[in-house]
């Protein structure tokens, strides 16, 4: 799949500085990025897209300059960092209001660094090269005389993958006050819009349903100006070609390292040509530079590639898994977990928790996860968020004492925690009412009966970090979910001034950063998920502090397929919580059987989601052989290169197969669900990839080897059969007539 394989590129030719031709040239054999310095002094991009070589001008690429702008006729027309108002009416990258008011720059080269290795950004997560020669940095500076303005665009260029990562830092260098109102972390100018755009939609319980639609003349564009990424869009978008599909054409990955709100939008201009941007929501921005101050944009990753979507997720996938995610708990197996939330909702005590545990240790279940309502008083979501010391109505041993209960039974505990939110009946409420966002004199928004705590006040995190290092340090708590379940309304600080209101956002989410960097450096052996009322905040930003989140509040398995697959565009395995949950499902009412909730939830971070005393011996049963079953193969589920196959987006949807393979290909987990039973069914054929094609594997099917699926499958076949001819899926009409509803089968494929 990929172009070149195993060449290893040393630094120095992974970024290309052509002196006489003013032309950068970032290239790792997988992708080329071209950029080009104008005449005028401005910075614009030449190619981006499959591999050029080096040691050549690109410059015959300058597109020609639009007809109209005719006072300065010849000015470059693809930039990468655009300003507004001297004739380029397409959406701006960067918007400065200077002391007269006006907002019209003339940025022009300064001068450049090429530097091995990634510096990291100051205050926010981005992705990082843990040696100097796995990537190169390119840092171009372009000042604007008249204001003192200087901008540094840097571009990063990963030597294994097809990806580059870029960010601006913006500075004030002249001696009168700016003012930045737009501050995109990347725009890619594409000299033609002959692009289908794909992006994650949806809500609560919906997430990341993928969306397509044709680009057209005008604006399109995806946003949050919900204080995080939102359930409603991720802050990833792609441009695929119409005739892209998994495996072959050509596709675009962009992706915001950021968890607040952020813009996305692609305009078509008159000419054709695609302009691509992505940054901080500039409807809900703007940040004061008073001279020698600095503003840092978050980073956006782009990735290319001319081998289908399958091959931009998995550029995707390794880049966030390996080089985004940090710390201990980036390589290591995940633990199979069980959640009291939907097994309990509030309503338990130590007794309850121990028994649920001590099912779940015997079924070879490896951690236990305290959810909600161990807190201040906290019988119903009315109550008690930011008072965070224990309940001894309920537990009356504390944290620690229900925390040593679990682990001697040979359980790892973990516990669910919702910093940023204080209720309005709360001690912390009481003692500290402005802390909570609001504008005084105005009515506050009620959401989930719950506020939001002004995390843009440093003492509002110093505050956080002490009480919750309390209760992380009061037990053996391997395991911390971090939840974040309402939206800001009525965006105001009582500590800014009321000409810096617009940094609000910005910064509280730079508080967050602040808590979560802190509180992961005091516990690094805690294994972090968000959360964030399921995946309302899934976006590679938090990816850098908790490795995992929970991908969404929906278990039931026939919308996890829709789910877990949208997500997957993006976002790798290791990172996607997946929990099977109890019948009727609590979101949708609907009755799957047990084992295809766990086909499902096994191609992620698997768990359960129920109150394990409730099971039947049966279900007992069953999900022993799950958890086996995930232990066997959980390095591939979690760490496997993910291969969409059939997706629950296409034609009716009513099939969905996916598949994991390991690294070397030696094993694969393949997946395939029916969503609905039809009589008589037509024989099908899942055709495989990324197999080794001259290798014979051994396939067994899971749960139910000896009906006719088992029978036709369960033989060793060469990987070539396998994904030229596929898997049969040739169901016999009489036992398909007692299959039902919701079924699925797994194959597991071992090399021989
Ligand atoms: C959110 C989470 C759930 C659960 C509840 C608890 O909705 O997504 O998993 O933790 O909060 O209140």
């Amino acid at each position: 799949m990929e172009l070149v394989a195993d060449r290893v590129w040393p630094v120095v030719s992974l970024i290309e500085w052509r002196e006489a031709d003013r032309q950068f040239h970032l290239a790792n054999g997988r992708l080329s990025y071209v950029l080009a310095i104008h005449d005028n002094g401005a910075l614009g991009p030449l190619h981006v897209g499959g591999p050029l070589a080096t040691g050549r001008s690109y410059r015959h690429l300058i597109p020609r300059p639009f007809a109209g702008f005719s006072n300065r006729l010849g000015d470059a027309v693809a930039l990468d960092c655009p300003t507004p108002g001297s004739g380029d009416y397409r959406v701006p990258g960067l918007v400065v209001e200077q002391p007269d008011g006006s907002t019209v720059l003339e940025l022009a080269y300064r001068g450049h660094r090429i530097v091995a290795g990634k510096p990291p950004i100051a205050g926010l997560p981005a992705t990082y090269a843990e040696t100097d020669d796995e990537a190169g940095t390119l840092e171009v500076d372009l000042a604007d005389a008249r204001s003192g303005l200087v901008v540094t665009l840097s571009y990063t260029i990963f030597r294994d993958i097809a990806a580059i990562a870029r960010s601006a830092g913006i500075r004030n260098d002249g001696s009168e006050p700016l003012r930045l109102t737009t501050a995109m972390s990347l725009v890619l100018d594409l000299p033609g819009a002959d692009w289908d755009l794909v992006h994650l939609g949806g809500s609560w319980a919906r997430e990341n349903h993928v969306r397509t639609r044709r680009l057209e003349l005008g604006r399109q564009s995806i946003s949050s100006s919900r204080g995080s990424s939102s359930h409603v869009h991720n802050p990833f978008v792609a441009l695929r070609r119409t005739s892209t599909t998994e495996e072959h054409g050509e596709a675009i990955g962009v992706a915001l390292v950021y968890s607040g709100n952020f813009l996305a939008e692609v305009e078509v201009e008159s000419f054709g040509s695609a302009r691509l941007r992505i940054g901080i929501d500039p409807e809900t921005f703007a940040w004061d530079l008073p001279p020698g101050a600095g503003f840092a944009t978050p980073e956006a990753v782009v990735v290319h590639t001319t081998d289908g979507l399958g091959a931009m997720s998995d550029a995707f996938h390794r880049l966030f898994r390996e080089r985004l995610a940090r710390g201990v708990w980036r390589d290591r197996p995940r633990p199979i977990l069980v959640n009291n939330w939907e097994g309990t909702y509030f309503d338990f005590d130590e007794e309850r928790l121990v028994a649920i545990a001590t099912v779940a240790r015997d079924l070879g279940i490896e951690l236990f996860v305290l959810d909600d309502g161990w807190f201040g008083k906290r019988d119903d979501d009315t109550t008690s968020l930011g008072d965070w010391f224990v309940d001894r109505r309920k537990l009356p041993g504390g944290i620690d004492g229900l925390a040593r209960r679990i682990t001697e039974l040979g359980l790892a505990f973990g516990i669910w925690i919702e910093p940023e939110m204080v209720s309005e009946r709360s001690e912390l409420f009481a003692a500290h009412p402005d802390w909570a966002i609001g504008i005084p004199g105005r009515p506050r928004t009620e959401g989930r009966q719950q506020l939001v705590l002004d995390m843009s006040r440093p003492e509002v995190v110093d505050y956080l970090e002490r009480v919750l290092a309390d209760v992380l340090g009061s037990g053996p708590i391997s395991y911390v979910k971090w939840d974040m379940n309402r939206w800001i309304t009525e965006p105001w600080s009582a500590t800014l001034p009321a000409d810096r209101q617009g940094e609000f956002f910005h910064r509280s989410i730079l508080g967050v950063y602040e808590l979560y960097r802190r509180l992961t450096t005091r516990f690094p052996d805690i294994l972090f998920e968000s959360c964030a009322g399921g995946g309302g905040r899934f976006d590679a930003g938090m990816l850098a502090f908790a490795p995992q989140a929970w991908t969404s509040d929906d278990t039931d398995a026939v919308e996890r397929l829709k789910i877990q697959w949208g997500t997957s565009l993006a976002y790798p395995l290791s990172s996607m919580g997946a929990h099977v949950s109890a019948v009727p499902n609590h979101q949708v009412g609907r009755i799957t059987p047990l084992a295809t909730r766990a086909a499902v939830a096994f191609f992620g971070v698997f768990g359960y989601e129920l109150d394990t005393t409730a099971l039947t011996d049966a279900e007992r049963a069953e999900i022993r052989d799950q958890v086996a079953f995930y232990r066997e193969h959980r390095d591939v589920l979690q760490y496997g290169r993910f291969v969409r196959l059939r997706g629950p987006f296409e034609g009716d949807g009513n099939t969905t197969a996916w598949m994991a393979v390991a690294e070397d290909r030696s094993r694969a987990v393949v997946g395939f669900y029916r969503v609905l039973n039809r009589p008589a069914p037509a024989p099908d054929r899942i055709r495989l990839r990324d197999l080794d094609r001259e290798r014979d594997y051994r396939v067994t099917v899971w749960p139910v080897a000896d009906d006719t699926i088992g029978r036709a499958n369960a033989r060793v076949r060469r990987g070539d059969d396998l994904e030229t001819v596929g898997l049969l899926i040739d169901v016999d009409r009489h036992e398909a007539a007692g299959q039902g509803d919701f079924w699925s089968r797994l194959f597991v494929l071992e090399a021989v």
